[in-house]
């Protein structure tokens, strides 16, 4: 009889059992929604990316609808080849107006848009400056590239300098960090990286994948928050978070988009989103400048839920965002306080190695703005309640 080829795969599954960080998939029944229901159990949902709770808001499925209803529900081809609908090209428009920048493309993800960019812009002659904790698809894009990859510790703009003096200078060079990080809350050095850029001649490139729809004016994100227009040459968010939809965009000059039509390769050899996808992002810009008060929400909760974590003794590293890690240590441990918030009604996924590093597992939290104050209330008693169970706090 024929072994099986892939035995090693439910060897490793195996092992991590052993190591208690195996996880089942927690099966939602109806809306992403601040209170939602998985696995059948009705919890406080603090694990979703959904800051605005735009992926239930009436205007963005009143305009899904409206274009499935006009257009069909996909667009049929790349969008090289057929796949270019109106639409695209319209959400590409609003999305430069919003972000102030000259052109945007968008790709079919946030994963694909930093992977796609990053690996067509640069070749094996040039090198990447990266911070330590910057997200998997950089990572990706970076050696998909054939660059040479050099990596400073998390935030230090010092090292960075370092590596840069010391690298000769014909090399075309890409300094790249997350706008918003996405396991620790916390934001990047965007002001000194974008100095440091200047001295050497850096592309500039930033990841603002957590701090579109949150951060600066209207939810531009990171760059508008910290002033940095202009200074910042590929700009990269998602349409899959806070604008509630899916998708990913590069914003940056007419000639870097035109050159990402032409080379990055999600774009070239993967399907356009469909119509009402599209439709739905619109809607989402619109909801930005007319409901402000939604981000302003947001924040209020982030900084209730946040004073009462630390109140109650919880590790929540550096978090300047509605990200918030309660840093735990050992994997097994984050998944035990995961497991006995989820019994209790609060659904807080925990994260562990090699998500994070292996001492600094955690249960990683996220806010909305459609979370109730008795909602983040009850979250906060659960948390106190299973913290002193299992010796925590
Ligand atoms: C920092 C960061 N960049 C990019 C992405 C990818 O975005 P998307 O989910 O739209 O593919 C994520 C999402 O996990 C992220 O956290």
């Amino acid at each position: 009889m024929r072994t099986d080829p892939l035995s090693y795969l439910q060897t490793e599954l195996n092992s991590l059992k052993d190591q208690g960080i195996y996880r089942t998939l927690r099966e939602l029944s109806g809306e992403q929604a601040a209170r939602s229901t998985f696995d059948g159990r009705s919890v406080v949902n603090l694990s979703s990316n959904n800051y605005l709770g735009l992926t239930t808001h009436p205007k963005l499925r009143q305009k899904a609808i409206e274009a499935i209803e006009q257009f069909g529900v996909g667009s049929g081809a790349v969008r090289t080849i057929a796949g270019t609908m109106e639409i695209h090209m319209e959400l590409e428009r609003r999305l430069a107006a919003f972000k102030k920048t000259e052109a945007v493309v968008v790709f079919q993800s946030g994963f694909t848009a930093n992977a796609g960019t990053v690996s067509s812009i640069l070749s094996k002659e040039d090198i990447v400056i990266s911070d330590e904790l910057n997200h998997a698809s950089i990572i990706d894009g970076c050696r998909l590239s054939r660059a040479a990859i050099k990596v400073f510790p998390h935030k230090d703009t010092d090292a960075a300098r370092k590596i840069l003096q010391d690298l000769p200078a014909g090399p075309r060079k890409l300094l790249i960090t997350d706008g918003v990080f996405s396991m620790d809350g916390d934001l990047g050095a965007l002001p000194s990286l974008c100095a440091l850029a200047e001295e050497y001649g850096c592309i500039m490139m930033v990841d603002d994948a957590h701090a579109s729809g949150v951060f600066g004016a209207n939810g531009r994100g990171t760059i508008d928050h910290f002033g940095m227009h202009g200074r910042v040459d590929i700009q990269v968010g998602t349409l899959s978070k806070a604008i509630g939809s899916l998708g990913g965009y590069v914003a940056g000059s007419r000639a870097l988009i035109d050159f990402l039509y032409h080379r990055a390769r999600p774009f070239l050899f993967s399907t356009s989103h469909p119509p009402s996808v599209a439709a739905s992002c619109i809607a989402a810009l619109d909801v930005l400048q007319e409901e402000p008060q939604l981000i302003e929400r947001l924040w209020e909760n982030t900084r209730f839920f946040q004073a009462g974590l630390r109140q109650l003794g919880f590790n929540t590293g550096l978090s300047e965002s509605p990200i918030t890690p309660v840093i735990v240590g050992e994997g097994a441990r984050a998944m035990a306080l995961s497991d006995r918030l989820f019994q209790k009604g609060v659904f807080a996924m925990g994260i562990a190695f090699p998500t994070v590093a292996k001492d600094k597992a955690r249960v990683r939290t996220i806010v909305t703005a459609t979370h109730t104050r008795e909602d983040l209330q009850f979250a906060l008693d659960v948390f106190a309640q299973v913290g002193r169970e299992l010796a925590i706090i």
